[in-house]
C-alpha cells in the first residue's frame, strides 16, 4: 500500500541502464506454473527476470559505473537522454548476487545477499519467453499460489502482485530502450515510483536526489504510474489484499509532484493513481486471531492462497464486482475472515460497497473511488504482469501492514491496528542486520477458471 521500494542495490557496481551489457550472461531461471480448467491442469514452462533497477549499469564501451551508491556518473550521465545512450544494463547472477533461485515450480527470494556487495531485496517478473512478460487477464478467473512466510518477520514484505506493465517492457514504444523485458525494464505501480533509474527509454538523472536514509536509492524528476493489484503483501504477522486503480491506461510517465505516492510525500494523492488502495487486511478489519503464527491460517507452515476475480456478468470482459479470497492449509479450505468493524457490513470479500464503507469507517482518503474504483481496476486486470518480490520500507517501516499506523493515532482508533508488530519495528537498518537471513518462497502458481486451481483433501 505504501510501496516504496527499498531497493538496495549494490554499492560497488550499482545499477541499471537502457542499452544491453554483456559482461555477465543473462540467463532467466525457469519457473513452472500451471494453467487449469475444470478438467485439470497443464504445466507451462515460464521464466523469471530480475527488474532492471537492481542491475549493474555501466558504460557501453567498458565497465565504468554509470551509477555508484546513489549517485550518477556526471560524465556518462549529464542528462536523461545522453545517459540512456551511454549506459548498459548487464546480466544478473540471480542466486549469487541477488539471492533469487528457482527450482521446478518454486521461487525463493532471500532478503539480504552478501557477495562482493550487499544486495537487499529483489523484484522479479514472470515471463512467457525470454523477451516478453507473461500477460494475464484475471477477470472471471482465479490465481493461486503456495507461500512460505514463516521466515518473514516484522518490517518485511513478501509481495506477489500484478501491475499494468507493457509485455515487452516498453521496448517497442521507446526505441532508446534496447534492453526491454529481457532485462526487466518498464516497471510501474500505483505509487508512481520515482526511484527508477530508467523510464521510457530515458534515464531519470534530471532532478535526481539521493535518499538521505538509503545508500543506494534516490528519486528523479520522473515516475512511472500504472494500475496495481496487490494479491499478497505479507509477512508472518500480517497480510493485505489491495486493488489500486489509476485513471490512466497502461504504464504512464509522470513528472515530479504530479507523481504523488510515497516518493512525493506532500502531494501523495496528486497522481493519476490511488496510492492507498482498498485494502482487506483481516487484522485491521477486526479479526486478530485469523492470520499469524499458530492462528487459523498458520504462518508457521506453507499454505495456499486463492484469489478470485468475479465479474457481474460472469465473463472475462465483464465489470469486476468482487474480489474473493480463500486459503487451503493441511487439506482444509479456509474462507477469508469476516469483517467486524462498526460501519462496515459483515463481508469477506472486496466489493464497491465494502470499499466505500471502509474508507468512511476508517476516515481514509477516497482516492480509490475517485481513481475509478473496482470497475477501473477490473478493466486493468485484463492486461497484467505478475511481480514477485521481497522488500523493506524506507518510508514507513512497513507499519501500515503489520503494526499500529499512523503511529500518532491511538491504536484503538478504527483502522489503526493492523498487526502485532511493535511501532518501533521494521526500520531498514534494524531488519537488514537482525533479519538478514529472512526469505520468502512462492510455489505452485496456478491460473485458471473459477474453482479449478484448488481442492480440499
Ligand atoms: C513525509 O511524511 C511523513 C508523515 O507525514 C513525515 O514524517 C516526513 O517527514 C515526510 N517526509 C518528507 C521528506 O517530507
Ligand atoms: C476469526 O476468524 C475465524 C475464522 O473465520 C473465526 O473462527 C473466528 O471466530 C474469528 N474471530 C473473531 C474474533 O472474529
Ligand atoms: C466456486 O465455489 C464456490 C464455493 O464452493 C461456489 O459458491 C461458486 O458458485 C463456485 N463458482 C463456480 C463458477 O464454480
Amino acid at each position: 500500500m505504501y510501496n516504496k521500494l527499498a531497493l538496495l542495490a549494490l554499492s560497488l557496481r550499482a545499477v541499471r541502464a537502457q542499452q544491453v551489457g554483456t559482461l555477465t550472461p543473462e540467463t532467466h531461471p525457469t519457473l513452472n506454473t500451471q494453467t487449469c480448467t475444470a478438467s485439470g491442469c497443464t504445466t507451462v514452462a515460464n521464466k523469471v527476470v530480475l527488474d532492471a533497477n537492481w542491475r549493474w549499469t555501466h558504460s557501453t564501451s567498458g565497465s565504468t559505473n554509470c551509477y555508484t551508491g546513489n549517485t550518477w556518473d556526471a560524465t556518462l550521465c549529464p542528462d536523461d537522454a545522453t545517459c540512456a545512450a551511454n549506459c548498459a544494463l548487464d546480466g544478473a547472477d540471480y542466486e549469487g548476487t541477488y539471492g533469487v533461485s528457482a527450482s521446478g515450480s518454486s521461487l525463493k527470494i532471500n532478503f539480504v545477499t552478501q557477495s562482493a556487495q550487499k544486495n537487499v531485496g529483489a523484484r522479479t517478473y514472470l515471463m512467457a519467453n525470454d523477451n516478453q512478460y507473461q500477460m494475464f487477464n484475471l477477470l472471471n478467473k482465479e490465481f493461486t499460489f503456495d507461500v512460505d512466510v514463516s521466515k518473514l518477520g516484522c518490517g518485511l514484505n513478501g509481495a506477489l502482485y500484478f501491475v499494468a506493465m507493457s509485455a515487452d517492457g516498453g521496448k517497442a514504444a521507446y526505441p532508446n530502450n534496447k534492453a526491454g523485458a529481457a532485462y526487466g525494464t518498464g516497471y510501474c505501480d500505483s505509487q508512481c515510483p520515482r526511484d527508477l533509474k530508467f523510464i521510457n527509454g530515458q534515464a531519470n538523472v534530471d532532478g535526481w536526489t539521493p535518499d538521505s536514509n538509503s545508500a543506494n536509492s534516490g528519486t528523479g524528476n520522473h515516475g512511472s504510474c500504472c494500475d496495481e493489484m496487490d494479491i499478497w503483501e505479507a509477512n508472518s504477522i500480517s497480510q493485505a489484499l489491495t486493488p489500486h486503480p489509476c485513471t490512466s491506461t497502461g504504464q504512464t510517465l509522470c513528472q515530479t509532484t504530479a507523481c504523488g505516492g510515497t516518493d512525493s510525500n506532500d502531494t501523495r494523492y496528486d497522481s493519476v493513481c490511488d496510492p492507498d488502495g482498498c485494502d482487506f487486511n483481516p487484522f485491521r478489519l477486526g479479526n486478530q486471531s485469523f492470520y499469524g503464527p499458530g492462528k487459523t491460517v498458520n504462518t508457521n507452515s506453507v499454505f495456499t492462497v486463492v484469489t478470485q476475480f468475479i465479474t457481474a456478468d460472469g465473463t472475462s470482459t465483464g465489470t469486476l464486482s468482487a474480489i474473493r479470497r480463500l486459503y487451503v492449509q493441511n487439506g482444509k479450505v479456509i474462507q477469508q475472515s469476516n469483517t467486524d468493524v462498526s460501519g462496515i457490513d459483515t463481508t469477506n470479500e472486496i466489493t464497491s460497497n465494502f470499499c466505500n464503507q471502509e474508507k468512511s469507517a476508517f476516515g481514509d482518503n477516497t482516492g480509490f473511488q475517485t481513481k475509478g474504483g473496482l470497475a477501473k481496476m477490473g478493466k486493468a486486470l485484463q492486461n497484467m504482469v505478475l511481480v514477485m518480490s521481497i522488500w523493506d520500507d524506507y518510508a514507513a517501516n512497513m507499519l501500515w501492514l503489520d503494526s499500529d499506523y499512523p503511529t500518532t493515532s491511538p491504536a484503538s482508533s478504527p483502522g489503526v491496528a493492523r498487526g502485532t508488530c511493535a511501532t518501533s519495528s521494521g526500520t531498514p537498518a534494524d531488519v537488514e542486520s537482525s533479519q538478514s537471513s529472512d526469505y520468502v518462497t512462492y510455489s505452485n502458481i496456478k491460473f485458471g477458471t473459477l474453482n479449478s486451481t484448488y481442492k480440499a483433501s
